[in-house]
C-alpha cells in the first residue's frame, strides 16, 4: 500500500474517497464542516434524516456531492464528542477500512487528524490510522481456491495534515515506522496461521534464513548434533517424540555502534503442541499449531527493525520444535539435564514451552545482552489472569518491564506486570532433581516465569506471556501478530533514546 501526506482543502481532494469524521448527537469534526459548507449543508442534511447516529465505525458513503472535487465521501462515526479514546479511534478506523473493502474502493483519504484523541500527536494517530487500515486489510487464503473475481482491496492511502512542517516530518516518519510494524504484523500472522504440517521447525527455519537474505542480517541455523553439543537436552528432551529435528535459530542485526550491547530477542518456536505424553484434550487442539506465535513475533521484530534500519544491535534467538507423544517421548517423572547445568524433573509433558526457553535463555548468555527480552504463548493460566486484552511482563529488572508496559500502552499492544517474587520458587521444589518443571494451579503463569528466572540470572530479563493475546477462537480465527507492534516500539524508542 503506497501512502501519501497532503494537504489539500476536503473540496479540493479529487481521491477516490475522502473520509470524515461525525461524532453523535450531529456534531461534526473541523474536516465534516468545511465539507459540509462546501456542499451547501449536505452533512447536515444527511444527519437530520436521523438514519446516522455517530456511533464509534458507523459508516455511510455519500456520492457526488456537488461542490466537492471527489466523487465519495464517508462518514464515518466517532462516538461520543469528547470521549474518543484511542481505543475507539482504532475502532473507527477499523469500521472505515471494513466498509472501503465492501465498496471496493482503492484510494482513500483521511481526515482523521483533527480529531483529538486523549495524549495521542496527529503522528501518533497517523501511527494508528496506517496500522489499523494494514491490519484490517490481512488475509490468509492460499489454501483456497482462488475465487473467480478478485478482491479489489486499499492500494493508495492519502493522509491529510494541517500542521506545520516539523510536524509533517514527524507524521512521514511515523508513516514509514507504522508501514515497517505492520508488514511486520503481517509476516508473523502469515507464519503463525500456517498449519503445523507445514510451519515445521525446518520451515520455520527456512523462512527466517530468507527473511535474513531480503534484509541483509546474519543468520545461523542449529540442528539436533549441534545442541547435544552444547548440551541442550532439555530442548532435546521435547523434540524427541516427534519425527521433526529441532532447530534453534539466530538472527543477527548489527545496526548499533560496536560498543552496544544488544538487544535479546527470545520467542518459543513451538510449531505443535500436542502436549506430548501428557497430552492435551481434543477440543480446540488444531489452535496449537499457534504456539509458536512468539518466535514469530521474535523474527518479525528484527525484520521490522532491519528494514527500518535502526541504530541497534539485536539478536532474535528462536528455539523450534514440535511437542507430540512417541515410544521415544519425554515421560512425566524422567529428568533432564540443561544447557545451563541445572537438572530438571518433567512432572507434565505439556509444559514444554519453559523446557526449549530454558536452553535458549542460556545460550544467549554469549552475546552479552544489553537486556533479554523473551516472548511465548506459554501458560492457560495467562489467560485466565488476563484474558485475551493483555499480555503479561514479568521480569528481573524494573526499568525494562516499565519501558515495555510503555510500549505496549504507546503501540496499544497492551502488557500488564504480575510479580516475580523469590517465595514462588517453594512451588517448583523437586525430591529428585534441582527443579520441577511445573509449580501446581496456584498462580500458573508466575511459577511458569520463575522457572524461567533460575536461567536468567546473569542479565536483565523480561518475559511476557502472550498465551491470551497472540490468537483468536471462533469464526475469524487467526493470529493476531502481537506482540510485534509492542515489540517495534519498545526498540524505536530504545533507538530515539539510544547515544
Ligand atoms: N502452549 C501451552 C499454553 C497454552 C495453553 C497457550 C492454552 C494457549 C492456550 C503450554 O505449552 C502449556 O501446555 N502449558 C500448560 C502448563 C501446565 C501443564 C503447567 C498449561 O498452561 O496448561
Ligand atoms: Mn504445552
Ligand atoms: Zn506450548
Amino acid at each position: 500500500m503506497e501512502i501519501a501526506i497532503h494537504s489539500l482543502k476536503p473540496s479540493a481532494d479529487n481521491h477516490d474517497c475522502i473520509v470524515i469524521g461525525v461524532y453523535e448527537q450531529g456534531i461534526l469534526s473541523p474536516a465534516a464542516t468545511l465539507v459540509d459548507v462546501a456542499s451547501a449543508g449536505v452533512i447536515q442534511s444527511f444527519l437530520a434524516t436521523g438514519d446516522f447516529t455517530g456511533q464509534c465505525g458507523e459508516t455511510q458513503i455519500l456520492y457526488k456531492l456537488s461542490g466537492l472535487a471527489t466523487p465519495r465521501v464517508m462518514v464515518l462515526g466517532l462516538g461520543t464528542h469528547g470521549k474518543l479514546s484511542d481505543s475507539k479511534f482504532r475502532k473507527a478506523i477499523q469500521g472505515a477500512s471494513k466498509a472501503l473493502r465492501q465498496a471496493q474502493i482503492v484510494e482513500a483519504s483521511f481526515y482523521l487528524l483533527d480529531t483529538p484523541v486523549a495524549r495521542r500527536s496527529p503522528a501518533a494517530l497517523s501511527k494508528i490510522l496506517v496500522q489499523t487500515v494494514m491490519d484490517s486489510d490481512y488475509q490468509f487464503d492460499h489454501h483456497k481456491e482462488p475465487s473467480e473475481k478478485p478482491r479489489r482491496s486499499l492500494t493508495q492511502l492519502h493522509i491529510h495534515v494541517s500542521g506545520g512542517a516539523e510536524e509533517e516530518a514527524a507524521i512521514r516518519r511515523a508513516c514509514t515506522e507504522a508501514q515497517a510494524t505492520a508488514r511486520a504484523v503481517a509476516w508473523a500472522k502469515d507464519l503463525a496461521n500456517e498449519p503445523g504440517n507445514i510451519c515445521t521447525p525446518i520451515w520455520l527455519a527456512e523462512q527466517a534464513e530468507a527473511m535474513a537474505q531480503r534484509t541483509g542480517i546474519k543468520s545461523t541455523i542449529l540442528g539436533p548434533d549441534a545442541m547435544e553439543a552444547l548440551g541442550m537436552r532439555l530442548l532435546l528432551g521435547v523434540a524427541q517424540g516427534s519425527r521433526q529435528e529441532p532447530r534453534l535459530i539466530i538472527l543477527e542485526y548489527w545496526g548499533g555502534s560496536d560498543e552496544q550491547a544488544p538487544i535479546v530477542f527470545v520467542g518459543k518456536g513451538l510449531t505443535f503442541d500436542a502436549g506430548g505424553i501428557s497430552l492435551k484434550p481434543a477440543d480446540k487442539m488444531d489452535e496449537m499449531k499457534y504456539d509458536m506465535c512468539g518466535g514469530a513475533s521474535a523474527l518479525a521484530a528484527i525484520q521490522a527493525a532491519a528494514e527500518l534500519k535502526l541504530p541497534l544491535n539485536i539478536i532474535t534467538v528462536v528455539p523450534a520444535s514440535e511437542n507430540l507423544p512417541d515410544g521415544q517421548a519425554t515421560k512425566p517423572g524422567d529428568i533432564h539435564k540443561s544447557m545451563k547445568g541445572l537438572t530438571v524433573e518433567i512432572i507434565n509433558t505439556d509444559a514444554e514451552g519453559r523446557l526449549i526457553l530454558a536452553d535458549a535463555l542460556t545460550y544467549v548468555e554469549r552475546f552479552e545482552p544489553d537486556v533479554v527480552i523473551d516472548m511465548a504463548t506459554l501458560t492457560g493460566a495467562c489467560i485466565i489472569a488476563l484474558g485475551h486484552q493483555t499480555a503479561a511482563v514479568l521480569g528481573n529488572n524494573e526499568d525494562l518491564v516499565h519501558d515495555l508496559i510503555r510500549a505496549g500502552k504507546e503501540s496499544m499492544d497492551r502488557a500488564w506486570e504480575l510479580p516475580l517474587y523469590e517465595e514462588y520458587q517453594e512451588q517448583l521444589k523437586s525430591p529428585f532433581a534441582d527443579l520441577s518443571n511445573v509449580g501446581g494451579r496456584p498462580a500458573g503463569t508466575i511459577t511458569a516465569a520463575s522457572f524461567l528466572s533460575r536461567f536468567t540470572e546473569n542479565y536483565h530479563w523480561a518475559h511476557l506471556d502472550i498465551a491470551g493475546v497472540a490468537w483468536k477462537s471462533g469464526e475469524n480465527k487467526g493470529a493476531t501478530g502481537r506482540p510485534v507492534s509492542l515489540l517495534v516500539e519498545y526498540l524505536l524508542h530504545r533507538a530515539h533514546h539510544a547515544a
